[in-house]
């Protein structure tokens, strides 16, 4: 009864005959209908699974789930299927996608003016590429709801005390106590909140006029009109404005043309913490067919795209687009593996590849997965991280040179042209203000600099400017 949302009948036993198989030939039925490759959203639970949190507190964490799984969904299969067509699009050379936002979203800094500064700077970002390469963009954020972090080391150690590291708001908290570290599902209900008003606020700024191509003089910063790059972006309004004039002279009114007032926001994270993605999975009544309602979009990180543990799992059954972190150690045969299990049907738009390979490696690596991709056959999306790869330690603060974010871009732009495919897309860890975490950029940023506003909750972050 896959499609149609009900439990199979067998569901429970399942578990228990995965750890004993019986002899080749001698096959219980249970076996035959595990060996059929059922998905169900908590399918997930029966595979070996990587970072994930130890709570204490199973009884609560049941609570916590059961209570979402109650909660409104916060995005519809609609809207996920939209951008699944619009990333079609991308796939196919037509368009491309800007994805950003936060490493990691927090509690302590969800107000209207951070949401209000990204989602400006977002719009310049875009409309900065739609102008330039007369294409289309989809816009896709890291936001209202990138909470859960995947990390190097399960402890840190602080002057010989060593606790939990800290896995991003929706887990446990950064302050360096055992009960701050230790994980609380509770946290799950207010990330769920939190989301909630923050796409609230999107929709608004997305659908409510300010997103008007009218406004693009009013999208500068305040701290980013007096950048060195502020001439550029403001000849760019200018010539936005003239064009708006232009077509208004001759008839074209903005009123009657909403792709000129309104624009389509999409929110994306990581599909990290299974059992509270599970608990907003909802069958989509005009379908029947299982979507992640806690963003549109949802990727693997690269630390648990293994091809049989649980992330994989959770991800093959939705059909929401899905992204793949792609990294050093992914080799193209396993990659070829992920493809057929997250894509079987080989649709586009369903899945985008975000290379992270680092500035020195990418030339090492992404040619063959490209080449595997074309031989095959395989419909994927390109996106390049430059974030992910080229982080380094300065100071006593993880950052990014600005150079060499800039250098895995052009690179990857190089390949593609050279291989003859589509570099689709860009995935940045970014924010609105006016941080201080990347070293070089516009106003040439040192390492002496990091500590002046290092504000973020996990990996440095490019600014506005
Ligand atoms: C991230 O996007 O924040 C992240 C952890 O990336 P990756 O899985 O590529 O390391
Ligand atoms: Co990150």
């Amino acid at each position: 009864d896959k499609g149609r949302g009900q439990k199979p009948v067998l569901w429970h036993p399942l578990y228990c005959i995965s750890r004993s198989r019986s002899p080749p030939g001698r096959e219980s039925l249970l076996e035959i209908v595990m060996a059929a490759d059922l998905w169900t959203p908590d399918s997930w639970r029966a595979k070996p699974i990587e970072q994930a949190p130890v709570y204490p507190d199973l009884g609560a964490l049941g609570d916590v789930e059961k209570q979402l799984s109650g909660f409104p969904p916060l995005v519809f299969a609609g809207e996920a299927r939209a951008l699944k067509r619009a990333l079609a699009k991308v796939q196919s050379g037509q368009s491309f996608l800007l994805q950003g936002g936060d490493c990691a979203e927090s509690f302590a800094e969800h107000s209207a003016d951070n949401i209000r500064d990204f989602f400006r700077v977002f719009l310049q970002m875009a409309v900065v590429l739609t102008f330039a390469a007369a294409s289309p963009v989809v816009k896709v954020g890291r936001i209202a709801g990138q909470f859960a972090k995947p990390r190097t080391n399960p402890t840190e150690k602080i002057d010989g005390v060593e606790l939990p590291i800290y896995r991003g708001d929706i887990i446990n908290d950064s302050n360096f106590t055992v009960e701050g570290r230790t994980p609380d599902p509770r946290r799950q209900l207010e990330a769920y909140r939190q989301s909630a008003a923050t796409l609230n606020l999107l929709r608004a700024f997305a659908t409510g006029g300010y997103a008007s191509l009218e406004n693009a003089h009013r999208w500068m910063l305040g701290f980013v009109e007096h950048s060195p790059q502020s001439s550029r972006y403001q000849e760019l309004a200018d010539r936005i404005t003239e064009t708006l004039n232009f077509m208004k002279a001759i008839g074209l009114e903005g009123a009657a043309h909403q792709e000129l007032r309104q624009t389509d926001f999409y929110t994306s994270h990581e599909a990290l913490l299974l059992g509270y993605e599970q608990s907003l999975t909802r069958v989509d009544s005009t379908t029947g067919d299982h979507y992640a309602t806690s963003g549109h979009m949802l990727w693997i990180g690269d630390r648990t795209r293994q091809l049989d543990h649980a992330h994989v799992e959770y991800c093959r059954g939705i059909k929401n687009p899905i992204g793949l972190k792609c990294g050093p150690s992914l080799k193209a045969d396993d990659m070829l593996r992920l493809i057929d299990t997250l894509n079987p049907a080989n649709e586009a738009g369903r899945l985008t590849l975000i290379a992270r390979f680092g500035s020195e490696k990418i030339f090492d690596h992404l040619p063959a997965l490209i080449r595997a991709v074309q031989r095959e056959g395989k419909k994927v999306i390109w996106s390049c991280d430059p974030m992910h790869g080229n982080t380094i330690s300065a100071s006593g603060y993880k950052t990014r040179p600005f150079e060499r974010i800039m250098s895995e871009i052009r690179s990857f732009f190089a390949i593609h042209q050279a291989e003859g495919t589509y570099a689709g897309g860009v995935h940045l860890e970014m924010t609105g203000k006016n941080v201080t975490e990347c070293t070089g950029g516009a106003r040439q940023i040192l390492e002496t600099d990091l500590r002046n506003r290092y504000h973020t909750y996990c990996d440095p972050r490019l600014n506005a400017e």
